[in-house]
């Protein structure tokens, strides 16, 4: 009998995650998983998965909000199955540690506010920023002096092969052999 599958479900507003999303669902497969890959808003429902993955960006010190309404919606099917959580964050390499301390924080308060998910594996990559795209909010939030993003020029610190290691480290962890 062949496992059942893992769902991995993201959350995305400029596509970033998505691709973080497709990158750790290939990785996924090619560690012998049958795989399943969706927003999380158009997800209907966990049945039948064995295990979840959820992505998601940070905005604003919050999680996007398709990730709360996520966690809340299916809160009693995540709380009986293997659940692993990445996050899109900081937008300079990790050389700036106290970017990343304040936002692997704001991931972990995020989290917080869902005291019965107890995620097999959680992590924070880098994100990515392109100035040019943004939509009306965010274009006038980054303009005002006070934001971290004024004047910020266009960054991809999505590092591939942190991405692809994570996610062949969660093949192991999400097996046909993992306890559930
Ligand atoms: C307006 C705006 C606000 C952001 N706020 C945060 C934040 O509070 N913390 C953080 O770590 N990253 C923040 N980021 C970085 C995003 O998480 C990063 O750009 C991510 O790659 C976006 O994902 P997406 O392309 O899937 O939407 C922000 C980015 C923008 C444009």
């Amino acid at each position: 009998m062949t496992a059942a599958p893992v769902l991995v479900a993201y959350a995305t507003r400029y596509g970033s995650t998505q691709e973080v999303a497709e990158e750790v669902a290939a990785t996924l497969r090619e560690g012998g998983l049958e795989v399943d890959i969706q927003p999380m808003r158009e997800v209907r429902t966990l049945k039948g998965y064995r295990a979840v993955v959820l992505g998601a960006p940070l905005y604003m010190g919050h999680l996007h909000k398709d990730a709360d309404a996520f966690l809340s919606r299916y809160r009693e099917a995540l709380a009986e199955r293997l659940v692993a959580v990445f996050a899109l964050g900081p937008l300079h390499g990790p050389s700036e540690a106290e970017e990343w301390r304040d936002s692997r924080a704001t991931l972990e308060s995020e989290l917080a506010k869902s005291p019965w998910l107890t995620p097999v594996a959680l992590e924070m990559f880098g994100g990515k920023y392109d100035p040019s795209t943004l939509g009306l909010t965010h274009r006038l939030l980054s303009a005002l002096p006070a934001s971290p993003l004024h004047g910020m020029a266009a960054s991809d610190v999505r590092d591939w092969t942190a991405i692809r290691a994570w996610a062949g480290g969660l093949a192991q962890k999400l097996g046909p052999n993992a306890p559930q």
